[in-house]
């Protein structure tokens, strides 16, 4: 008699545990929308690095602000958002770690809106990414000729000095980024292959490679900082665990986003990037400031941001902390 009185006990419980975990759920299932569809229409993060200077370019403090993979992405009507926090940063440089444009696009009069809108607040140095590779070869040609006219310095496999900074950029191939359908059998690249390409480096060289991938031939090859992109920071970030998905569908990629230093000094900063869904991972300029020999940064204007929390959010970093890192 006891055992049947149990049992519409037991099954109330089971119910009671069914609903709180379905319950549990449903609120995290909601709480991921929201924060999916503000960090996708509404957030702009902005990550501060305060960096020693690459060698040899100590004259005074320059600010690099770092764009990546816009790809379709639309801050407003005619990029207005992008464009007013760029310009709120006064950079010295402005660089595009490649994918500004995706694949499949066919029409730049966005693109065409920012960059004369950018080039109004300081010079752009742009290195190239996979979807600018992979576009048809007319709407390549277009897209350089809009680039041109926009005065950017496009660093195909090239150099360039710019009031006394040295930047590089590594364009890669298609088949470092996907082989066919597959994403194995990608191709390496090795210090080798670098020099091959670019020569030997230069004393505070800044190199611009969209794929992080290659960081250790990078920074062998003699890079001072290298500049990077294509992660999209994991797509999801997980607490703890970081990036969740890389490009090449590989689980929790090493290099997804943030600072970098490899054993011999080289710097990396991968930036999140701008473009493509995401979540826990919000779109993301980067600010790299370097300080002169015997000068200050000022700090970074935190009070910048005051009206804005939601929207934007930084780090920084302090020189001396990512000397020693
Ligand atoms: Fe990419």
């Amino acid at each position: 008699m006891a055992g049947t009185a149990a049992q519409p006990c037991g099954n109330r419980s089971l119910y009671v545990l069914t609903m709180l975990l379905l319950g549990i759920l449903g609120a995290a299932a909601i709480v991921c929308a929201a924060e999916m569809l503000l960090e996708n229409t509404r957030m702009l993060a902005v990550s501060a690095y305060r960096l020693p200077p690459p060698d040899g370019q100590t004259q005074k403090n320059r600010r690099i602000v770092q764009i990546s993979d816009l790809h379709h992405k639309r801050f407003g009507m005619h990029q207005y958002r992008l464009i007013a926090e760029v310009q709120k940063l006064s950079p010295d440089y402005i660089v595009i770690t490649g994918d500004l444009v995706s694949r499949d696009m066919t029409d730049f009069a966005e693109t065409a809106d920012l960059l004369s809108a950018l080039r109004k607040i300081a010079p752009i140095v742009m290195s190239l990414g996979n979807h600018e590779l992979d576009l048809p070869e007319a709407v390549f040609r277009d897209l350089m000729a809009l680039l041109r006219r926009m005065d950017v310095v496009v660093l195909d496999d090239a150099w360039k000095e710019i009031d006394g900074m040295r930047f590089a950029g590594l364009t890669l191939t298609p088949r470092h980024y996907k082989n066919g359908d597959s994403y194995r059998g990608l191709s390496d690249c090795t210090e080798a292959d670098i020099r091959h390409i670019l020569g030997e480096a230069k004393t505070g060289t800044i190199l611009l490679a969209h794929n992080p991938l290659f960081f250790a031939a990078y920074a062998e090859w003699g890079a001072a900082v290298v500049l990077s992109g294509h992660v999209h920071g994991g797509v999801i970030r997980l607490p703890l665990a970081g990036g969740l998905l890389s490009p090449e569908r590989k689980f929790f990629p090493k290099y997804d986003k943030g600072f970098f230093r490899a054993a011999n000094g080289a710097m990396m900063v991968v930036s999140g990037g701008l473009g493509k869904l995401r979540l826990w991972n919000p779109p993301e300029l980067c600010v790299m400031d370097f300080a002169a020999d015997g000068q200050e940064i000022p700090h970074f204007p935190r009070n910048l941001y005051k009206n804005h929390r939601r929207i934007f959010r930084h780090s920084t970093g302090n020189a001396k902390d990512m000397a020693d890192a």
